[in-house]
């Protein structure tokens, strides 16, 4: 019995850090704005950083933000409408002000030469309250230490 409680604590893990392992997030802030964060890899050399924040509705392709240089965010979001900040080195967040989702959206994040995309439905977007904050573990962090966790009796018996 003690020999195959491993192998659950392993699986168990792993499908944990599934569910967490969504690197971009979309939801609404109470004051009407729209965030995204979006986390990725650590960049090899984080003084190159550039990222691209953009939206697709029907096959179309919208700019919200970047700092890339020679390419400019869409009209209707420049001026302060969009802005993104650093978190970490390795997640994002750019709010947009004053935004309502009326349509499916998909939002799309590039740092680091990573491509982070997700599909949104106005009446699933969620109140970012009801969002914790494991964007700031990341997920293999997280099965690492629930599997520990799982481990540490069978291996306190076994010794
Ligand atoms: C983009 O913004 C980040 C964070 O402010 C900065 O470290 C990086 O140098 C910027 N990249 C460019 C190309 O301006
Ligand atoms: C939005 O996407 C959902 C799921 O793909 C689809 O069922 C729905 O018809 C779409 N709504 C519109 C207005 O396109």
């Amino acid at each position: 019995m003690w020999t195959t409680l491993p192998i659950y604590g392993i699986l168990l893990g792993v499908s944990v850090a599934s569910v967490l392992s969504e690197k971009i997030t979309v939801c609404q802030e109470g004051d009407n704005d729209l965030r995204v964060d979006c986390q990725v890899d650590p960049a090899p050399n984080p003084m190159r950083v550039e990222y691209e924040f953009s939206m697709a509705r029907g096959g179309k392709e919208t700019i919200i933000n970047t700092n890339v240089s020679g390419i400019m965010a869409d009209d209707k979001f420049r001026r302060d409408k969009a802005y993104a900040e650093f978190l970490d080195e390795d997640v994002i967040r750019l709010i947009i002000t004053d935004f309502t989702l009326s349509e499916n959206t998909t939002f799309m994040c590039k740092l680091s030469g990573n491509l982070e995309s997700v599909f949104v439905e106005p009446d699933q977007l969620v109140p970012c309250s009801a969002i914790s904050v494991f964007l700031h573990y990341s997920p293999l962090m997280l099965s690492l230490l629930f599997s520990l966790y799982l481990l540490l009796p069978s291996w306190l018996v076994a010794n």
